[in-house]
């Protein structure tokens, strides 16, 4: 039986941020977010967050994960006086407890999985994460026996120099046997530089306390300042792109690229420089985006093109080119075999297929049939000041170049409008709307104030 606690009550003072540390975003997640996501194959009965400076904003940020319990550290007297907090919550409880610190982002499930092994096959009454690093600073010393038996922990600040020599560093990643644990939790002291109760001491009290080094030791990094914050994030898209590149993708230019990890790429799919994709985005096989693109949170369809585009929370089906130059805003919906060329604005709005959209357009608010030609320059003017207005075109219909159609507007199927109009009314199937002044033309006029052609004249 394993429950969760998750330390998260920090401010987290070195990120120099009114944000709690654990909220600070890497690639599309929280730091808190990452840590429970690490921690799901453990498949705990219990998981705990210890909230504290700003404990409603991570409450509030953590509200759609299920099942999650907060405890309130109210004052932070340090990661021993965190889980001091849980001693009333945890009264009945018999089994292990892993406790992971909030600032931990990198871990992978397996690491977790095979430290809690270790600890049950030893029966511990406690097995620490540890890493051997080559630049220990900053992190907590891990002094063991010769058979991986934890004697003490010792925190950089309170290091003698030669202390300081030893690479071997405390993960903040725990595993306790909780009675064991409950007991000697009352004994800390807070006599150390930083005057608090330190969770690394109650291995004093504890044993035995068994020490397991982390394979590849970029999962432990702990974030505590904006350097460590973008190291972890060169080290997630890392894990992402070879991931990808494995799976069949070609990047080309990784260095220039960020790929979220809740993005889906299938095979065969080309990323090409300065493109970023972000959030829950799914681009579908023989696909090529980028040069300079943008997407988020959006379904892209196989054999798509989208080329300096910026595209978000929208669906684009397959074999349609986007771009150069074109914003999907959200909520679009995008055919087959469609195009949306140069400078086009699209929100809100659904086309069919094989419709085009190619040069210099706004569509806001509309839905467009199949087959559709809208011309160069052609705007909805869905928006009135107060509210925003619906605009539906019929398959087929064209419009011409330079057209306003002023919403609410229905045009049926196979309309054409012709050029430079603006259609206030709307227009039934087959019928060609005209809206415009008629073109005057007047034989032998000319403009009477100029003379001649000595204009302007000398003085
Ligand atoms: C801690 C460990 C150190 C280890 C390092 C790994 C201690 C004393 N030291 O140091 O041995 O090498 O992590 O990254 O534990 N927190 C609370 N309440 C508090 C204080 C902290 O909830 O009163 C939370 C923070 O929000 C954070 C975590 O505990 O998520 C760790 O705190 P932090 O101050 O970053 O500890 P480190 O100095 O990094
Ligand atoms: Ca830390």
């Amino acid at each position: 039986m394993v429950a969760v606690a998750i330390l998260a009550a920090g401010r987290g003072t070195r990120m120099k941020s009114d944000l709690p540390k654990v909220l600070h975003s890497l690639g599309g997640r929280s730091l808190v977010e990452r840590v429970l996501h690490s921690c799901l194959e453990i498949d705990p009965i219990r998981q705990i967050v210890i909230v504290g400076y700003q404990g409603h904003l991570v409450k509030d940020a953590l509200q759609s994960l299920p099942g999650l319990e907060f405890v309130e550290q109210t004052q932070q007297l340090g990661t021993g006086h965190a889980v001091q907090q849980l001693l009333p919550h945890l009264e009945d409880f018999t089994g292990d407890l892993l406790v992971l610190n909030g600032d931990v982002p990198l871990l992978r499930p397996q690491t977790l999985k095979l430290l809690l092994q270790t600890h049950q096959q030893h029966q511990n009454a406690a097995t620490i994460l540890t890493a051997q690093v080559a630049n220990p600073q900053g992190y907590g010393r891990v002094f063991c026996n010769g058979e991986n038996l934890l004697t003490q922990i010792v925190e950089d600040r309170d290091c003698t120099p030669a202390q300081k020599q030893n690479r071997r560093i405390n993960a903040g990643v725990y595993c306790f046997n909780w009675p064991q644990l409950a007991k000697v939790l009352p004994q800390l002291q807070a006599n150390n530089d930083q005057q608090e109760y330190y969770l690394t001491d109650t291995v004093n009290y504890l044993d035995p306390v068994m020490a397991v080094d982390v394979e590849d030791s970029q999962e432990i990094l702990g974030i505590n300042d904006r350097k460590q914050l973008a190291s972890a994030y060169e080290i997630l898209q890392e894990r992402v792109k070879d991931t990808w590149m494995a799976a069949g993708v070609t990047l080309i230019d990784p260095a220039s690229i960020t790929i979220d990890d809740a993005v889906q790429l299938q095979p065969d799919v080309v990323i090409e420089p300065q493109t970023h994709l972000r959030g829950k985005t799914l681009i579908g096989s023989g696909s090529r985006i980028g040069p300079g693109s943008l997407i988020e949170n959006s379904q892209i369809g196989e054999n798509v093109t989208v080329l300096y585009s910026v595209v978000n929370d929208s669906i684009v089906g397959a074999g349609t080119r986007i771009g150069p130059y074109a914003h999907l805003r959200g909520h679009v919906t995008v055919g087959a075999s469609c195009r949306v060329g140069n400078f086009v604005e699209m929100k809100n709005s659904k086309m069919g297929d094989r419709t085009n959209v190619a040069h210099l357009s706004y569509l806001g608010d509309a839905t467009l049939g199949n087959r559709v030609n809208i011309g160069a320059g052609t705007i909805t003017a869905n928006y009135d000041g107060v509210n925003k207005h619906p605009t539906q075109i019929g398959d087929r219909t064209k419009t011409g170049s330079n057209s306003v159609l002023v919403a609410p507007l229905t045009l049926g199927a196979d309309v054409t409008v012709a050029a430079g109009s603006v259609v206030t009314e709307d227009v039934p199937d087959d019928c060609l709307a005209i809206g415009r002044a008629r073109q005057v033309v007047k034989p032998g006029w000319r403009l009477k104030s100029i003379p001649d052609a000595n204009f302007p004249p000398s003085v």
